[in-house]
C-alpha cells in the first residue's frame, strides 16, 4: 500500500534548523526512518519535502485524485494556509496532520492549526516519534 509523508517549508533543514526545538536528526535521517518504518508495516512510503506551497496543494490534488493516504507536516502553513486546508478537504483517503514539536506549547500564533479540522487527526509533539506514530496509524485504520 503506497503512503505519501509531506513536509512542508523549511523541514528539509532538521538538523541544523532550531536543534533545541526540532532535535539533531537530518531530513535525509526522517526520509530513511520513514522508508524503515513504513517498510516494517508493509507501507511504500513517498517521502516529498517543499518550500512551495503550490506544489504542495498539488501533491494533495495528486493524493485525493490516487485515494492515496497522507502524513502531512505542514510546518508554518499549518497556522494560516486556507489553500492547503481546502485541497486537504478533498481527500477520501486518511491524512495525519503531525508536528515534531509540540505545537501547543509554545508562541501563540502557532496555537490555530487551520488544517486540524479537515485531517483524520493530528499527532505533535513526539520528535520524528510523531511520524512513526502516524505511519502506524495508517496502516492499522482503515478511515
Ligand atoms: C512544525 C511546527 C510549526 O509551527 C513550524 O512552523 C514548523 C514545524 C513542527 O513539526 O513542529 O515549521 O510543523
Amino acid at each position: 500500500r503506497r503512503v505519501f509523508v509531506f513536509n512542508g517549508p523549511n523541514l528539509a533543514r532538521l538538523g541544523t534548523r532550531e536543534p533545541s526545538v526540532y532535535g539533531t536528526a537530518s531530513f535525509d535521517d526522517l526520509v530513511a526512518l520513514c522508508h524503515r518504518f513504513g517498510g516494517e508495516l508493509g507501507l511504500a512510503v513517498d517521502v516529498r519535502q517543499t518550500d512551495d506551497e503550490s506544489e504542495l496543494v498539488s501533491w494533495l490534488h495528486e493524493a485525493a485524485d490516487g485515494s492515496i493516504p497522507v502524513v502531512l507536516n505542514p510546518a508554518a502553513f499549518t497556522h494560516y494556509s486556507y489553500a492547503l486546508r481546502d485541497a486537504i478537504a478533498q481527500r477520501t483517503a486518511p491524512l495525519i496532520e503531525v508536528h515534531i514539536s509540540n505545537p501547543a506549547a509554545r508562541e501563540e500564533f502557532r496555537l490555530v492549526s487551520v488544517v486540524a479540522a479537515v485531517a483524520s487527526g493530528t499527532i505533535a509533539g513526539f520528535g520524528l516519534r510523531s511520524y512513526e506514530l502516524a505511519l502506524r496509524a495508517i496502516a492499522e485504520d482503515g478511515r
